[in-house]
């Protein structure tokens, strides 16, 4: 399991100076809309520059007609800095396609991920918008997901391994709504713990909140990853 940290503080200053406290660590950053419409790819150099080995995963969940999905994927791709970024399963398997197919050639190209629910829902919010219950209407996106040759999802650790049984072991699942050690859910509706995490073959925790709202984020990092 890795763990994947969000950046998602008001200004690149606060973000970077997180990132210099825990250069050392095996890490994968998340930059989301915050972040990216703000400082742009300028930030995701400034944070490759103070550790190459940093990866980086870009949450900017595109959603839009298939040919302006791919041409946003191709830009990214082409930056030679993400190694993830994501899209929405239900923009549709034709879009979904459309993206792999377009960025396959790309040599090291991101790994590309499909958000199915987002954590903020309750069944009850789910269910008002696309009329079936989250668990269910989450496994059929990352089976659409699958079929469309996207290397895994963004689910709630509730849904983890129910989508691996139903697609693949090796289907990524990158889980946010994570809070190690039973912190403060915030607006979060769905969170998990690690051990849960663990149990349901998690691949990536994403955590924000606490570990940035935290007094001594180096601590908390370094205390998720030797329980992960
Ligand atoms: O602070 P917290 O740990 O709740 O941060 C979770 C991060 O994961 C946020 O950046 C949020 O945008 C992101 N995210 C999420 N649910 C998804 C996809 C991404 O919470 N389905």
């Amino acid at each position: 399991m890795k763990l994947c940290i969000s950046l998602d503080l008001p200004s690149a200053k606060e973000n970077l100076a997180i990132v210099k406290e825990i250069k050392d660590f095996d890490v994968w950053l998340k930059v989301g809309l915050r972040s990216y419409i703000r400082d742009g790819k300028e930030f995701l150099e400034d944070l490759k520059a103070i550790n190459p080995k940093f990866k980086i995963f870009l949450d900017l969940k595109l959603y839009d007609i298939p040919n302006t999905m791919a041409d946003a994927a191709e830009e990214i791709s082409k930056f030679g800095l993400v190694d993830i970024f994501n899209v929405h399963a239900s923009a549709g398997e034709n879009a979904m396609q459309t993206v792999m197919e377009r960025i396959k050639d790309i040599p090291n190209r991101p790994l590309v991920l499909a958000v199915t629910a987002l954590t903020s829902f309750d069944n009850e919010s789910f269910k008002a918008i696309y009329n079936e219950d989250i668990s269910t209407k989450a496994t059929k996106l990352a089976k659409d997901t699958y079929n469309s040759g996207v290397d895994g999802v963004v689910c709630s650790a509730f849904e983890s391994l129910d989508i691996k049984k139903n697609t693949s072991d090796s289907f990524i699942t990158l889980c946010p709504g994570i809070r190690p050690f039973g912190e403060d859910a915030g607006d979060q509706k769905r969170v998990a713990d690690i051990p849960f995490a663990k149990e349901n073959s998690v691949d990536f925790i994403v955590v924000g909140r606490p570990i940035y709202k935290d007094t001594n984020p180096k601590d908390v990092v370094k205390k998720i990853l030797e329980n992960i």
